[in-house]
């Protein structure tokens, strides 16, 4: 099928990837030109494990980029808004990214023939597609939604890092259609997908409410995981002794139960945060989703608390944070648990010495007052303590480094630092065990 893509960030990117992959012509629309040279001369505009191969794999072929609204409509029957829903200062959804390609969309719409359906694939909150897509796109392109067009909503189920793997090994695919026949039209594009579980088929609130319900859930799993760790620790019980036989009740699952510094990345905080607004909005107060945000913007600081319970004022104490990246496999800060924890340790006066085997880079936009190290060795080096905040594997590895801790402290928030040889050396202290 012929396919345009609007937004080549991260799941626009990825969309348009693995739909060449399967066999698809597709045409990725963005405003930005250096994304558009990128994916025309065959790389990846971001960083995913496997993408920059399909990227090179499928340009100048089945794969194009353009600025072009107008054209790519005209060059495909269906198109995927695939473009960023940030938070507002309040925390709510902001969709003005989202009604903005909606309305050129409807301008290319006007101008063809034939019909052609758009799909919704950026995550918005329920009665989005229904009360701001299909009214924008009726008005600027003149033509009936149902009739002339078609709609449809289709949430992404991607993790980063894993994307690539994830598009095309889905668990499930989720259509929400305004009619039959634009979601059949949407269904046709993953015949070659083999799905665990059957298509299915909705409408546009039901599958919007799904996507967010999914990560909701996912980020309530790691706060409940969260609390129950800190009574733990109050309780000198190790939190994962604990999750690993209550994850073996095939009701709860093994997964998502890890506590520690909390979640991050540019999903779940502003995901959760997006339905406790809307939940407001519409006359709830979303008592449970509020406690997850809250216990999650909570796990930092309490890593610093643990800090100054061992070695009192922060002032003038160098320490080392290991980890800046809101998880392992990626140079994204968004939302990472590192910052908070920064800014903390900058408040009391503390020197940081920094490292992230991927995101220094990213975080020196943020905090350009702090060192960042090349190794985590060099960091460690002469440091009076040390947090460890992301999950890298490289963490799990550096004995002989957490050696030249002996007799200081190490928090760890991610249950990664190698304790096995280490607890007579160094002043060991997990934040939930
Ligand atoms: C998440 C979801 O997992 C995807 O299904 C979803 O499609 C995506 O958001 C999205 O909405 O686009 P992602 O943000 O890439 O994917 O990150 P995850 O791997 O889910 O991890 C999120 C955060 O939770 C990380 O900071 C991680 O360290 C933390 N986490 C995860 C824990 O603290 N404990 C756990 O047990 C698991």
């Amino acid at each position: 099928m012929k396919v345009s893509v609007v937004g080549s960030g991260y799941v626009g990117s990825v969309t348009a990837a693995c739909l060449a992959e399967l066999g698809h012509q597709v045409i990725c629309i963005d405003i930005d030109e250096e994304r558009i040279n990128k994916i025309n001369s065959g790389k990846s505009p971001i960083w995913e494990k496997g993408l920059d191969e399909l990227i090179q794999k499928h340009a100048g072929n089945n794969l194009k980029a353009t600025s072009d609204y107008e054209s790519a409509v005209l060059d495909s029957d269906i198109s995927f808004i695939c473009v960023g829903t940030p938070s507002d200062d309040y925390g709510n959804i902001n969709l003005s990214i989202v009604k903005a390609a909606s309305k050129s969309l409807g301008h290319a719409i006007g101008n063809k023939d034939g019909y052609h359906v758009v799909v919704v694939k950026s995550t918005v909150v329920p009665e989005t597609t229904e009360n701001f897509v299909t009214p924008i796109l009726e008005e600027s392109s003149g033509k009936q939604a149902g009739r002339d067009f078609g709609v449809s909503m289709n949430p992404e189920f991607l993790r980063e890092g894993k994307a690539v793997y994830d598009f095309m090994n889905p668990d499930r695919i989720v259509i929400g259609a305004l009619d039959k026949h634009s979601g059949d039209f949407v269904s046709q594009l993953y015949d070659k997908v083999e799905c665990q579980n059957e298509i299915v088929r909705t409408n546009s609130r039901t599958a919007e409410m799904i996507k967010y319900t999914n990560n909701s859930f996912l980020a309530t799993k790691i706060s409940f995981s969260n609390e129950i760790g800190n009574i733990c620790k109050k309780l000198g019980i190790d939190t994962y002794e604990v999750m690993k036989v209550v994850g073996m009740d095939f009701r709860i699952s093994p997964y998502f139960l890890n506590s520690g510094a909390g979640f991050g990345g540019s999903c779940f905080p502003k995901d959760v945060r997006a339905l406790t607004g809307k939940s407001k909005q519409i006359g709830y107060e979303p008592i449970l989703l509020d406690a997850v945000i809250r216990v999650n913007e909570n796990q930092p600081h309490i890593m610093v608390n643990l800090l100054e319970e061992k070695i009192g004022n922060l002032e003038n104490k160098t320490i080392a944070v290991l980890g800046l990246a809101f998880k392992n496999g990626t140079d994204d800060i968004r939302e990472s648990r590192s910052i908070p924890a920064i800014a903390d340790l900058i408040y009391k006066g503390a020197e940081i010495k920094a490292y992230d085997p991927q995101a220094n880079g990213n975080m020196k936009k943020i905090f350009n007052n702090i060192t960042y190290c090349d190794r985590a060795e060099d960091a460690l080096h002469n440091a009076d303590a040390c947090l460890v905040m992301t999950d890298w594997d490289e963490f799990k590895e550096l004995d002989s480094e957490f050696g030249m801790m002996r007799n200081k402290i190490v928090i760890d928030g991610r249950r990664v630092v190698p304790v096995r040889n280490l607890e007579q050396e160094i002043d060991y202290v997990g934040i939930c065990w």
